[in-house]
């Protein structure tokens, strides 16, 4: 019935009685005052005038499934198997835990805080309530791995063009998978594999992304404020975080659509966004430092790196540091 309301209103061009609400919902005018209530209490602003009725001002700020339904097209094809949770560990880790249960393609959980939000190698995440959008999709593109290659640097791209959509601000790619604007880090994305023992095809994929929306500096923990950005903080903007995570839903599912059939024409998008490009770089590969220039992403979305005695390199995996991103002078 509070669904029934909020879509009511929503429609509403201003205000509606609550004599009208209470007879096209077949409730008593106390019930529709208690569903209203009940709303005000999720965060929705909701005037009331006498002999006017109710009129919805502001949807809520909070990050909720209804608000993110609410930026999607109806009928949107994950809608059934979009979780919003207040407080999760990880999203990753609990969306692995349902893949485990069988959990179908398509399913995506959204948090407003995780406890043990996880990064790439071993690293946590920061992500407060309230100041981000934590987001996990379950995939279960029925190929073998090698075929995947590229997967990290489509949902990169793909997030470029949600965050762009959402905020009217472009971000760069720093190889292979953190957005970044102004050199400062601004999202990051951990993706996991499972493989099928027998087959060796993928069992699933689960990929995470954390966007820093709200954050004032001093909201990050100390020793990152030098190297992280919000998207408040890159655009002096609120960004509305329902649909922030609306348009990642959206365009991980376009992500998805074409993962298999339009490679390259990602990939030259990628190779447009990636600031990695021209830059010198450093990679570390355990105790070895090795200097040289990014020059290109390969068609597998490996970084060709050539090195100071000439030779090249398609690098796959190792940490790459970027000069003059994330305090590398
Ligand atoms: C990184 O920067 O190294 C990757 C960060 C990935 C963070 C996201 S937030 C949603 C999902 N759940 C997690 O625990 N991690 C990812």
């Amino acid at each position: 019935m509070k669904s029934k309301i909020l879509a009511m209103l929503r429609d509403a061009d201003g205000y509606l009685s609550g004599q009208e609400l209470s007879a096209r919902l077949g409730v008593s005018r106390a019930a529709v005052w208690k569903a209203v209530e009940k709303l005000r209490r999720e965060g929705y602003t909701i005037q009331s005038a006498p002999n006017r009725g109710y009129c919805l001002a502001q949807a809520t700020k909070k990050l909720c499934r209804e608000e993110i339904l609410a930026h999607l097209p109806e009928n949107f094809p994950w809608q059934e198997s979009l979780l919003c949770m207040d407080s999760v560990d990880s999203t990753n880790t609990r969306l692995k835990a349902l893949a485990a249960q069988g959990a179908p393609h398509g399913t995506v959980m959204v948090a407003d805080q995780q406890t043990g939000g996880r990064g790439r190698r071993g690293r946590g995440f920061a992500s407060p309530s309230g100041m981000g959008v934590y987001l996990s999709v379950l995939l279960r593109p029925s190929c073998p791995p090698d075929k995947l290659m590229h997967l990290t640097c489509a949902v990169a791209e793909a997030m470029c063009q949600a965050v762009e959509h959402a905020s009217g601000l472009r971000p760069g790619i720093k190889w292979t998978n953190d957005l970044v604007t102004g050199g400062k880090k601004l999202s990051g994305i951990l993706t996991e594999l499972s493989l099928e023992a027998e087959s060796g095809t993928v069992d699933y994929a689960v990929v995470g992304i954390g966007v820093n929306c709200c954050q004032s500096l001093s909201d990050f923990p100390e020793e990152i404020q030098e190297i992280a950005t919000s998207l408040k903080l890159a655009t002096g903007r609120e960004i509305d975080r329902n649909a922030l995570a609306a348009a990642m839903i959206s365009a991980l599912y376009t992500m998805d659509d074409t993962l298999l059939t339009h490679q390259a024409e990602m990939l030259d998008a990628y190779r447009r966004d990636c600031v990695t490009l021209g830059r010198e770089v450093v990679l570390l590969r355990g105790a070895e430092r090795r200097y040289g220039t990014a020059l290109s992403v390969d068609e597998a979305g490996a970084l060709v790196v050539e090195f100071a005695d000439g030779s090249r390199e398609a690098v796959n995996s190792g940490e790459v540091s970027v000069r003059g991103m994330y305090g590398y002078a």
